[in-house]
């Protein structure tokens, strides 16, 4: 069984600075998400959804407060151990999948294999091929370009699950898929974090993939609206 690490965010701040304004895009007081939490993350857009996943995964330095996971501050350390941390650790599914569009879509799921050992790319390789194929992508296609939108989508969720990491933090995971490659991904993380153990935080509008998941964080201007957990309440 997997051991995720727990999730703590205390006083959390995230401000954008533009030339003319600063923006608070983000303040969460606290949250407590244990290991092999399934967690919808909802809210209208612009409500700081991908920000709360950014920082979540350290890919941005807030103004003030903290993210620990298993109470270790995601800013300590250097930056190469951070970073290496953090690609075994977290799978994160960008909302805009951050794939290369000139390479296969083999390749773009090893994108993070980069800086591993020979013998562990020739591993990992196997794996980015499973993924794709349990996916249902088309891996022979030359780059992403050929690929639909749906299954560029599917590529970002192979590439994030590529070093198995205990974390999947996923920015709409379904938002471009159709019905039944939907349910396939929903399917995924519901077992990834019920079976699994697992810790998945999915940032989602898609009403399916909400009304699998039981435990809702919702945000509204930057500010935690409500929290629900529905086996909490049953
Ligand atoms: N780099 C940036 N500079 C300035 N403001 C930003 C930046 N990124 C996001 N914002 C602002 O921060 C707020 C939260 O943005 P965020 O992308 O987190 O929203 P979201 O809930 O993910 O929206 P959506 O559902 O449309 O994806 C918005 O008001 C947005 O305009
Ligand atoms: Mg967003």
């Amino acid at each position: 069984m997997v051991r995720a690490p727990a999730l703590s965010v205390r006083n959390l701040r995230v401000v954008y600075s533009d030339r003319n304004a600063q923006v608070t895009a983000l303040s969460v007081d606290a949250l407590d998400v244990a290991p092999g939490t399934l967690l919808a993350v909802t809210g209208p857009s612009g409500s700081g959804k991908s920000t709360f996943l950014y920082a979540l995964a350290g890919l941005l330095r807030p103004k003030s407060g903290t993210v620990a996971w298993d109470g270790r501050d995601l800013l300590a350390g250097s930056e190469s151990e951070r970073d290496r941390w953090r690609r075994h650790t977290i799978g994160f599914v960008f909302q805009d999948f951050h794939l290369l569009p000139e390479l296969t879509p083999l390749a773009n799921v090893l994108l993070p294999a980069s800086f591993e050992s020979v013998s562990a790319k020739a591993s990992l390789k196997d794996r980015a091929a499973g993924l794709l194929e349990r996916f249902g992508v088309p891996s022979k296609r030359k780059s992403i370009a050929d690929l639909s939108r749906g299954e560029q989508q599917r590529v970002a969720l192979a590439r994030a699950l590529l070093f198995d990491p205990p974390v999947l933090l996923a920015d709409e995971p379904t938002a471009s898929l159709d019905a039944s490659a939907g349910e396939m991904v929903a399917q995924t993380l519901e077992d990834l974090a019920q079976r699994e153990a697992r810790t998945v935080i999915a940032v989602t509008h898609d009403p399916m993939l909400i009304e699998r998941i039981t435990t809702r964080f919702q945000l509204e201007r930057g500010q935690v609206r409500q929290t629900e957990s529905a086996k909490a309440l049953a």
